[in-house]
């Protein structure tokens, strides 16, 4: 569990968050298509107008194979690529409509982790996760101490301000990335493949401490793994991506129902994998109710 804490979103602007589901999506993705130029001449397009709505509160799963488009799709919502065509809006701003230094402001509302971590390896645990603060400037050291130990406490890695990351392990690095992801207070994560790298144990604490970043600091996350488990584990809503564009998207408490009808493969096994976990929950508390009815009788 993460300790109580100012909620992050102190350190920014207040995001107009929208308060009903009919409401403005937080996120949204209009149209977008990006291609990259092939060395042997002509276009490949990694994704096809594709067009997508994550509501506030959200953790949004983008599910696929190798390939199929993911990371690009992920790195269009912060402008890491930008789209050849369509518009990328969060929290109400069309980023794709911004200034350079209007977009450098708006990006501190997106914090994104990766499979590789991406550390500064020369610099301590403190140094990385006071990076984005201190390049955008305007706070004190007293409040960017605060703010490091903060979003550390978040992380339960307040003991390993001092260290640097080669003395980490892989979970603990990546929870490094994440304090630094969330350091100026976004109202989005972005996390492409964040537990690839990890293994099993490892995996569900991580995806335990984002699902509690979602739920107590009310960060929408959106994520993108070819792991079902991870999906399954993790996300209300799914979208499945082939070639570039969204094959199916389905929210994940529909599973039982889409265990045969899902219009993928990949849709379909994932429906299967949640529903069984369903079963397994449903299995348990049945169990417990007949034990408990037991011990009554
Ligand atoms: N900068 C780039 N230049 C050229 N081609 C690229 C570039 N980035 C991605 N691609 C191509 O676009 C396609 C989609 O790549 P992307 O990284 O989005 O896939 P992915 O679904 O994330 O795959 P993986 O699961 O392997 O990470 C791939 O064929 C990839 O080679
Ligand atoms: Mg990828």
């Amino acid at each position: 569990m993460i300790p109580n804490l100012t909620h992050a979103a102190t350190m920014t602007k207040p995001t107009q968050l929208p308060l009903t589901p009919e409401a403005t999506p937080l996120i949204r993705v209009a149209s977008a298509h990006k291609s990259f130029a092939l060395p042997a001449g002509g276009q490949f397009h990694a994704v096809r107008d594709v067009s997508l709505s994550v509501r506030a509160g959200d953790i949004f799963g983008l599910i696929g194979k190798s390939g199929a488009g993911k990371s690009t799709l992920l790195r269009l919502i912060n402008l890491l690529e930008r789209p050849d065509r369509g518009t990328i809006s969060v929290g109400g701003r069309e980023l794709t409509a911004l200034s350079k230094r209007e977009l450098r402001a708006a990006r501190a509302n997106i914090g994104m982790i990766f499979q590789q971590f991406n550390l500064l390896q020369n610099a301590s645990v403190f140094d990385n996760v006071a990076f984005p603060l201190r390049l955008r400037g305007g706070l004190d050291k007293a409040r960017i101490a605060q703010r490091v130990e903060e979003c550390l406490a978040l992380v339960e890695l307040g003991a390993k301000s001092d260290s640097y990351p080669a003395r980490l392990s892989g979970g603990q690095k990546q929870r490094v990335a994440i304090a630094r992801a969330l350091a100026s207070g976004p109202a989005v994560l972005l996390c492409d493949e964040p537990t690839s790298a990890l293994d099993a144990e490892t995996t569900r604490a991580l995806l335990a401490t984002l699902r509690d970043i979602n739920r107590r600091l009310g960060v929408t996350i959106v994520i993108v793994s070819h792991e079902l488990s991870v999906i399954g584990d993790i996300c209300n809503h799914v979208a499945v991506i082939e070639d570039g564009a969204i094959a199916e998207q389905f929210a994940l408490a529909d599973a039982a129902r889409l265990q045969h009808a899902a219009l993928t493969t990949l849709g379909r096994e994932l429906a299967r994998h949640v529903a069984a976990g369903m079963a397994g929950i449903a299995g348990a508390i049945g169990a417990a109710d007949t034990r408990k009815e037991a011990l009554h009788a």
